[in-house]
């Protein structure tokens, strides 16, 4: 009789452990309210890969609020890969000792002290990318010690996840941040390799649409076993993602390489492009000795509101013609973002009569129809009315670059 007892207890146990716990597959719950317009910032890849430390991050902080980059936006500092050090015995991970020697939680307080947030990086796998410890198996601790320094942002890679379900691998991160308490933008960086655009909604606040970004503006790098995208190319890789994007919940298009290397002309189409598909704006350049021409174009405030627009819709290409592509945005109050994308080499006349080309968003159900309404016309770039919807629109774009109008009726 005892040991029936004993027996029955001990199946009572498993089988409520069994529901109540554990099962983070449907016991997840992500932090909502967060990146309700596209997150803003800066991340250390592209410029600084493996290169970084508690000095550099704490330049760029500085220079995210002396450059106005803070004041146009931008808010989170996020280290990317390589910043780890070792698991101790109890198996917490703690910052490699040479690069962060302060530890990562006196970096957050330097940062946070600047009214900036704090980001940092680990991997559903067993390592990083970079070969640094993976977070697999130590999700609640790896979360919990995120929270105890005061990390705002977790960009979650997806190397060495060898037999892991993607889904599952990020709710589980999810729940493990839920617990730890301290809400996070959780960043799904799996490359869209299973659709995270599908199931990611409930889960992050913006997930990777494609492998990583390459610095130039249209080519593909060959790594052997894996390739990088030229900006162009990500750009035609977000075909009919639209539906997927909105208030705390982004397609990602990867980091910006703005300021990185590439002629201004190119700069300025990939930053307005990213901010048409209302993009994460995650700066990837060095914040400390940018040029005029790259502050100017990150910090230019009327095509970060096109990106930042609290209705969150995505643009579409309306039309392609001989690699001149017309892109529409619908924005809040009835306004529209328009750009003129050259991607030839040569300079190209645009022409467009709006009054006899109405457009409609089938998505947002909203119409530009300027047979009905007059809208004025703005050039965010030069920063000039130029008109209004009555008139067709004559333009020439440059190679590599845009025209990118506002239309107001208001
Ligand atoms: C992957 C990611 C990149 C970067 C590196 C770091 O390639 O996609 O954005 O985080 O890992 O190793």
């Amino acid at each position: 009789m005892k040991k029936l007892l004993s027996l029955l207890i001990l199946l009572t146990c498993s089988v409520t452990a069994f529901s109540q716990g554990n099962n983070y597959e449907q016991n997840y719950k992500k932090y909502e309210g967060l990146a309700l317009t596209p997150p803003m910032g800066w991340n250390s890849w592209n410029k600084f890969a493996c290169n970084v430390d508690e000095n550099l991050i704490k330049e760029v902080a500085d220079a995210m609020v002396a450059s106005g980059m803070k004041d146009a936006g931008y808010t989170y500092i996020n280290i990317d890969d390589c910043w780890h050090g070792e698991r101790d015995s109890l198996g917490f991970i703690h910052p490699d000792p040479k690069r962060f020697p302060s530890g990562m939680k006196a970096l957050a307080d330097y940062i946070h002290a600047k009214g900036l947030k704090f980001g940092i990086y680990s991997d559903a796998g067993s390592q990083t990318c970079g070969g640094r410890p993976g977070s697999r198996g130590y999700e609640f601790q790896d979360a919990q010690m995120y929270a105890s320094w005061g990390v705002d942002y977790l960009k979650y890679d997806w190397c060495n996840t060898e037999g892991l379900k993607a889904e599952g691998a990020y709710k589980t991160m999810t729940a493990a941040l839920q617990k730890a308490g301290r809400p996070v933008v959780l960043s799904i960086c799996e490359w869209g390799n299973d659709k995270p655009w599908e199931w990611g909604q409930t889960v992050g606040h913006l997930w990777r649409t494609t492998g990583d970004i390459y610095n130039c503006f249209d080519c593909i790098e060959d790594h052997g076993t894996w390739q990088s995208w030229g900006v162009m190319q990500i750009l035609d890789k977000q075909e009919g993602l639209r539906q997927y994007a909105g208030p705390g919940h982004w397609n990602d298009p990867d980091m910006l390489e703005v300021g990185n290397g590439m002629p201004a002309n190119e700069d300025r189409a990939h930053f307005t492009m990213w901010s048409m598909i209302a993009a994460p704006l995650i700066a990837g350049n060095d914040l400390r000795s940018m040029s005029k021409e790259t502050t100017d174009i990150l910090t230019n405030k009327e095509v970060i509101a096109v990106n930042q627009d609290k209705l969150g819709i995505q643009g579409f290409k309306y039309a392609s013609k001989d690699s001149l592509e017309t892109w529409f945005k619908p924005l809040d109050g009835g306004k529209w973002a328009v750009v003129f994308l050259n991607r030839s080499k040569q300079p190209q006349k645009v022409e467009f009569d709006w009054k006899n080309t109405p457009v409609t968003d089938e998505l947002s159900k909203r119409e530009l129809n300027a047979s009905k309404t007059t809208y004025k016309l703005r050039n965010l770039w030069t920063k000039k009315d130029v008109g209004n919807t009555k008139k067709a629109f004559k333009a020439e774009v440059p190679a590599h670059d845009v025209v990118m109008l506002l239309l107001s009726s208001k």
